[in-house]
């Protein structure tokens, strides 16, 4: 029995199975269509979501199986005060396979430690989204071909973004990815992202200007400055508008620019942009419907 807590637990040949299922699932969808007949996912989500639950959700419908859980914390026991071991104990009593989202760091982490079956991590705080990369991971390949020789810019909330730390993780482990950090100072990189680069070497430069460094990246992944991490809402607002990307800036832009973001978007992306060719946020969000389908095929050890 396997959890997934962080994108490191899978190799880069995992990786390419899932995305190549991804692929499959998008091409042949009828053959997996009674996968998981009879089987149940537990989408346990402790802070809010749209894309993650409603494409797990969906994931499990699609491949013929059932879904129960909760959508807030308010309604369930943990507003009694259970902890979260205790209610991966109980949830696996009733279902197959656990999704969880929690704001609290290494939460997901403790419920596969109580659990007796395969617990997902689907966003834990400000640390990791592992389901969110395979999203990204997929729709870069899409769009793409791979991985190696990009240029990938990060801009907006890199300090508490968890799309972000997990996409690096990822994404470092190829050949000849060139990282560009695009932030305010106050929400760059968390320290432990920046030396754990250093240290191995991996090719990164860190700014605060996005039009210096638009005509240089292959993939621009924009982000929300998080407003549920932030302790003083005067600092939420002073930086929540750092970045917002219009027509006008995209001028220097490559032709074949991929524009991702893992949304919701405040106001970081014009919808302007949403009609450019280049715009890929949404075909993630459709992506990551068929990642999740993988990865539950993936840890249920359904063929
Ligand atoms: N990308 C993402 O995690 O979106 P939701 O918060 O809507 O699940």
């Amino acid at each position: 029995m396997r959890s997934l807590i962080d994108i490191a637990q899978l190799s880069i040949s995992e990786i390419d199975a899932l995305l190549e299922k991804a692929n499959d699932i998008i091409d042949n969808p009828s053959k997996y269509a009674e996968k998981c007949k009879g089987k149940k996912l537990a989408t346990l989500f402790f802070e809010p979501s749209t894309r993650t639950r409603l494409s797990f959700e969906a994931a499990m419908y699609e491949l013929g199986g059932n879904v129960l859980g909760f959508s807030e914390a308010q309604s369930s026991s943990s507003a009694k005060g259970e902890s979260v071991a205790d209610t991966a104990k109980t949830v696996s009593c009733y279902a197959d396979i656990i999704a969880m989202r929690h704001p609290k760091e290494g939460a997901p982490l403790v419920a596969s430690l109580n659990a007796s079956i395969p617990v997902i991590n689907a966003g834990d705080g400000g640390h990791n989204h592992p389901t969110q990369t395979l999203t990204d991971l997929l729709t870069i390949k899409r769009e793409k071909g791979g991985f190696e020789n990009i240029t990938v810019g990060f801009c907006g909330d890199l300090k508490f973004g968890r799309t972000v730390h997990s996409l690096i993780t990822a994404l470092r482990r190829y050949n000849n990815v060139k990282f560009i950090f695009i932030s305010p100072n106050e929400l760059k990189i968390p320290e432990y992202v920046r030396e754990s680069l250093k240290s191995d070497k991996v090719d990164f430069v860190e700014t605060t200007d996005l039009e210096a460094v638009m005509g240089t990246l292959d993939v621009l992944y924009m982000t929300r400055v998080q407003r549920e991490r932030f302790f003083n809402e005067e600092e939420y607002l002073r930086l929540k508008d750092s970045y917002i990307l219009t027509p006008e800036k995209l001028e220097n832009a490559k032709s074949d620019l991929s524009i991702m973001h893992p949304l919701p978007r405040v106001n970081e992306i014009s919808v302007a942009i949403d009609s450019d060719p280049r715009a890929c946020y949404f075909k993630q969000v459709l992506n990551g419907k068929y990642v999740r389908m993988a990865l539950i095929l993936m840890l249920l050890e359904v063929e």
